[in-house]
């Protein structure tokens, strides 16, 4: 029996290589293995819970949805949709939200991060930017998850949590009615699990330290040389664990170019200058290609909106198979 993976990206901004590496990847391998199958979706109700992420919804989904075709997702092979496509997803949201302690909200992370915020600015706790959704975003997550019986879930370290929310929440709704919805795994990958950004923190849109997928040749370079290093010379040895730069090249570069890049930064002998440069490149032979594709498909809107019309298509009656044994289940008509 084939597993089911699923993954969703937020349309909150332009695609970067952390994004690459925790979620698309994985993804784009799992598309092709044929002991898989495979969701991939926009999460474009999640973007609502921030003011920041209201804002471009449209254009930033018709990014996330163009990035993943021009770096080879076959929309056929797969289910790739829009989640506000499936309105499946928030009749189960609402049903979660029952089985769901809500002493297990209080500690997300995303909610914390903006009591911790708010707190750090000498106001309540919860006086700006909590609203309901932010605090009950783990639910519509797990009802992304488990609508469609997703058995792993390839994501960047950040997200762990709210995978074991979802198998807790999961758990719950089992404990009431037997096994009716099945129970996720987080797929999160050692290496690439948390990529760090040019200025250390791990890379985020929301900190603006980001090496966009699609930016053009130039402003690549030129994000590149702002990596931030220490004052080492070329000639002194460098200690990886140390170094964003060396960090970032490695996270994207194969075995052999990976091996090639340590026997002359570690040792001592490539300065970073040079290794910034380098790094533009490697990004380049990576991206450079799709970019064109990319583009093309930004340039075509109702190109991208056809594979997603599709997606939901495939995406609704998969979950209208779940919606109905969990209705069943709880004693509802079906
Ligand atoms: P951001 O932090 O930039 O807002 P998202 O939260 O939209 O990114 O993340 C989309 C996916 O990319 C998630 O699976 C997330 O775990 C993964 N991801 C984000 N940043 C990184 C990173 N720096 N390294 C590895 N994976 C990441
Ligand atoms: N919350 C995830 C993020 O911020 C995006 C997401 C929404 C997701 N629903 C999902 C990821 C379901 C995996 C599975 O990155």
């Amino acid at each position: 029996m084939k597993k089911r993976a699923l993954t969703g990206i937020k349309p909150t901004g332009n695609l970067h290589i952390g994004n690459f590496v925790g979620a698309i990847q994985p993804m784009l391998k799992l598309a092709t293995d044929p002991n898989f199958t495979t969701n991939i979706f926009i999460a474009d109700y999640h973007a609502l819970n921030l003011a920041e992420g209201r804002a471009n919804i449209r254009q930033n989904s018709y990014a996330i949805a163009a990035s993943y075709l021009a770096l080879g997702l076959n929309p056929e092979g797969c289910t790739f949709y829009r989640q506000s496509d499936v309105p499946e997803t928030f009749e189960l949201t609402t049903f979660l939200t029952s089985f769901t302690p809500k002493g297990l909200m209080n500690r997300a992370h995303a909610y914390k991060a903006v009591t911790q915020a708010n707190r750090e600015q000498g106001v309540e706790d919860e006086d700006i930017g909590v609203n309901m959704g932010l605090y009950i975003y783990p639910i519509l997550m797990a009802a992304d998850i488990v609508l469609f019986d997703a058995d792993v879930v390839p994501v960047g370290k950040d997200q762990k949590q709210h995978i074991e929310f979802a198998r807790d929440i999961a758990g719950s709704v089992n404990s009431v009615y037997g096994q009716v919805l099945k129970l996720p795994e987080a797929m999160i990958s050692e290496e690439t699990m948390e990529l760090p950004g040019i200025d250390g923190r791990k890379m985020s849109k929301s900190y603006g330290n980001v090496l966009p997928i699609f930016a053009p040749k130039a402003e690549l370079e030129k994000i590149c040389m702002r990596v931030k290093t220490d004052s080492r010379t070329p000639d002194e040895p460098k200690d990886p664990n140390d170094s964003i730069l060396y960090k970032l090249y490695v996270g994207m570069a194969d075995e052999a170019q990976a091996k090639r890049f340590h026997d002359r930064f570690v040792p001592g002998g490539m300065g970073y200058g040079q290794a910034k440069k380098e790094l533009a490149e490697l990004l380049d032979t990576i991206f450079g290609p799709a970019r064109e594709k990319y583009n093309a498909l930004m340039a075509s809107p109702e190109t991208i909106d056809k594979h997603l019309d599709v997606g939901a298509a495939k995406a609704r009656a998969l979950a209208q198979a779940t919606l109905k044994r969990i209705r069943e289940a709880a004693g509802f008509r079906v």
